[in-house]
């Protein structure tokens, strides 16, 4: 029976092809930021609390004016029709089934125009490129399509070396691509391929901060893990900031979000905070929510639920997560997820 998001991990394993599932589930070097990323939560205990009435309690959340029924959106995950041939447009279908949003990838392999009309908010993820005009292009179609947030990954401007994708030899298969993605720059031969090449044509902050200034909607930076980078990242106007490593896939060797969730919560007080990495179960997105955000992305699981059943497993992964999550909350006396702070959790000295 296929209950948990790990049920549905190893499900996808045995459904997809090695490569595939290689390329999704793997991380970066010797994935040492990817165990991180799951152990960091078990790490973590809960501190229940009794008897407090907690009748017409509710674990809805608005951040930045999207409504969620829990505190979490899809993260933005690329080329989803390797899960299944509708892709995001079922991803969609299943965030809007459990009440939540949507981060859709810049690396789509659906046409924003191309998802279905759903409730539920719908946000864009991108990457600065190196032409302005490009980025601004990219944004205005996810807009034009409905989006209503931003998403700039800053953590990636050039790709992780990730060991267990190469080996398994990954690629994309005909018929899957980056839909809305203009073909890659040219890059000079000879000399550094980092320095000379993809990071000579990488964005700085002062390219985001021109796209903050732009923007009609409000933006987000993600892959923060530095509290100097969260703050430069409101100075630069956005709006607040995805803690995240990438799920473990660019650099190994960095802290796992949980690790550093408290320092950049207190940095940004009062500002929106989200968080991925490694969220398997609905205690995790307590656990996140206890250590300072606002609410979770989350990736893998909901692409396995595509992988194994389309938009139904998907939309089951998340209303399992989203059961957890309430099944947490009440146990440990909180009535909404404001209720949620630092002293519901056991930490172990
Ligand atoms: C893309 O951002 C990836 O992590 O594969």
């Amino acid at each position: 029976m296929l209950l948990t998001a790990e049920d549905f991990e190893q499900e996808a394993d045995r459904l997809l092809p090695l490569e595939v599932f290689s390329y999704l589930a793997g991380g970066a070097g010797q994935e040492t930021t990817l165990a991180r990323n799951t152990a960091q939560w078990a790490e973590i205990g809960l501190m229940p609390r009794h008897l407090r009435n907690l009748a017409g309690g509710t674990a809805a959340r608005q951040i930045l004016g999207a409504a969620l029924a829990f505190p979490a959106l899809v993260a933005p995950m690329a080329f989803q029709r390797l899960a299944c041939p509708e892709g995001e447009a079922a991803m969609r279908l299943a965030a809007a089934a459990q009440g939540i949003g949507m981060v859709l990838s810049c690396q789509t392999s659906v046409a924003p125009e191309d998802l279905p009309q759903a409730p539920g908010p719908l946000w864009f993820q991108l990457y600065l490129q190196p032409d302005p005009q490009v980025t601004r292009a990219l944004a205005a179609r996810a807009l034009a399509a409905g989006a209503e947030a931003l998403v700039v990954t800053i953590d990636a401007p050039i790709n992780g070396l990730r060991n267990r994708e190469m080996r398994a030899g990954f690629r994309l298969p005909q018929g899957v691509q980056a839909v809305m993605m203009p073909p890659p720059p040219q890059l000079p031969e000879g000399g550094s391929l980092v320095f000379d090449g993809l990071m000579a044509l990488a964005p700085v902050w002062a390219d985001l901060a021109a796209l903050c200034a732009e923007s009609p909607v409000p933006v987000l930076a993600k892959g923060v893990l530095h509290p100097d980078d969260a703050a430069l990242a409101i100075e630069a106007g956005c709006a607040g900031v995805v803690v995240s490593n990438h799920g473990g896939r660019v650099l190994d060797g960095v802290p796992g979000v949980a690790d550093v969730l408290p320092a950049i919560r207190a940095r940004l007080p009062g500002l929106p905070v989200l968080a991925d990495g490694g969220i398997r179960q609905g205690s995790d997105i307590f656990k996140a929510l206890a250590l300072g955000a606002d609410a979770v992305l989350i990736g893998r699981p909901a692409f396995y639920g595509l992988a194994v059943d389309g938009a139904r497993g998907a939309s089951q992964v998340l209303r399992r997560l989203r059961e957890e999550f309430e099944v947490t909350m009440a146990l440990c006396g909180c009535r909404s997820p404001d209720e949620i702070g630092p002293e519901t959790l056991y930490l172990k000295r």
